[in-house]
């Protein structure tokens, strides 16, 4: 039986979990994989961390270079974070004729074209699932389930620690620091959480998945990106009331205009099926010409979800005499023929405050109507103090044409834009 020597740097929540899975289950891949995972060293700053884990002392390799060198190890798992040393690792590790599994969102968004250079001229494999959607194997989907069709369209709920403070501020009232506060406590966050509640941990991930979806290296610089830290309970409320629910969504579109990139708070229909995606739970929805809609949905992040993408990673590259590389033109500025959506449509809430007196919703009715901007439903709170709210959802428009109509609302001292999020119909 073919052995295969696996050596992880880092062993953090995802190194440590993919250390569990290899070792709890080598038994197992023997017997239904015919390959024998060895795990022959680590690579782990935290010494007591790796001991009690169960890694034997030998096997805790002091720097990189023990690693590359050794020629029993076949397959480098990065599980460092980052872009800085996991940059350099991976690349020593990639020139040495190593395979490299790296659940490394941002350091496959923005390196993709350099490793996979390095990984193509010595032969290597370079596998990336568990760097998007956790243990939901989306990337496997792309490249082997549904790469018989042309993707229109994905929208995905791919932010487990977002979707869990939603999910809180929706079903409980919870406040917006309560709900993050717990979604650290139970580890979903990332180190710095400004990387999950701004969108770019979405937006990283959504860089990658569009690339494969569509073809094309999409940068990150070109997804538009806003978090959900401007979100309140009140906006929240309101678009219940209306029948829809709010998620963090990645939206990713080829349109006759370009691809259109953008990861922001949406409010979707209750009975679509990204609104029933609750908790850290994660969900991508595709469109094919052939299949039609397909939706995955799993765990997003975890130990164990995401090992379980690493290890299926180092299983298949065991188990294949031929690595596969990307399906785009993955070489650096590789977009730089290809148009981008900036000015994309969608429908819009707007919460106003407006004086409560005559003639204020003619003028809303005049500027929205001078921006092209047409409203299909709205509602007026009863007044207080001399102020009312007055909450609206708008038919698909132009983001640019959104924008100059509130720019004239507060202008024209007209209303007082509370909020403005956007609506897939
Ligand atoms: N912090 C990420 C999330 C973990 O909440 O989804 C996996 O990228």
């Amino acid at each position: 039986m073919k052995r295969v020597g696996i050596a992880i740097l880092g062993l953090g929540v995802v190194g440590g979990g993919s250390y569990r899975i290899l070792t709890d289950n080598r038994d197992f891949y023997r017997r239904t994989q015919d390959v024998d995972l060895c795990v022959e060293s680590v690579l782990e700053c935290d010494r007591e961390r790796a001991l009690a884990l169960g890694v034997p002392e030998d096997c805790i390799a002091s720097n990189i270079f023990e690693i590359v060198s050794d020629p029993d190890v076949s397959i480098v798992v990065e599980c460092i974070g980052g872009i800085g040393a996991a940059r350099e690792f991976a690349l020593a590790a990639l020139h040495a004729g190593k395979t490299v599994v790296t659940s490394n969102k941002e350091l496959f968004c923005k390196f993709s074209h350099e490793l996979e250079k390095e990984a193509r001229r010595n032969n290597a494999g370079l596998y990336f699932e568990a760097s998007c959607v956790g243990g939901v194997p989306i990337i496997r989907t792309l490249l082997d389930g549904v790469q018989s069709n042309r993707i229109s369209a994905m929208m995905g709920i791919i932010n487990g620690t977002t979707n869990y403070i939603l999910t809180k501020m929706t079903q409980d009232g919870a406040s917006y620091e309560d709900a993050l506060r717990e979604a650290q406590e139970l580890g979903y966050a990332e180190c710095d959480p400004s990387a999950d509640v701004e969108g770019f941990d979405a937006a990283y991930k959504l860089s990658i998945l569009s690339s494969l979806a569509f073809h094309t290296k999409v940068p990150f610089s070109k997804v538009f990106r806003e978090g959900i830290t401007g979100v309140s309970k009140e906006d929240i409320a309101d678009g219940e009331a209306l029948g829809y629910r709010l998620k963090l969504l990645a939206i990713g579109k080829q349109t006759p205009s370009g691809i259109e990139v953008r990861v922001h708070p949406t409010f979707v229909r209750k009975e679509h099926p990204l609104a029933a995606v609750n908790d850290s739970f994660n969900a991508v929805y595709l469109t094919g010409d052939s299949v039609g809609d397909v939706m995955l949905y799993g765990r997003g992040a975890g130990a164990l979800p995401t090992g379980s993408a690493i290890v299926s990673d180092i299983i298949y590259a065991a188990t294949h005499s031929e690595h596969k590389y990307s399906t785009f033109r993955n070489t650096a500025n590789a977009e730089k023929d290809v148009k981008f959506v900036s000015d994309f449509l969608s429908a819009y809430y707007l919460r106003l405050t407006v004086q409560d007196k005559t003639g204020v919703l003619a003028k809303l009715s005049s500027v929205f109507g001078k921006c092209n901007v047409s409203i299909v439903e709205m509602i007026q709170k009863s007044a207080v103090g001399g102020k009312s709210t007055i909450v609206l959802i708008t038919h698909e428009t132009h983001e640019l044409a959104v924008r100059s109509a509130v720019a004239k609302l507060e202008s024209s001292e007209i209303a007082k834009v509370e909020s403005v999020l956007r609506v897939a119909l």
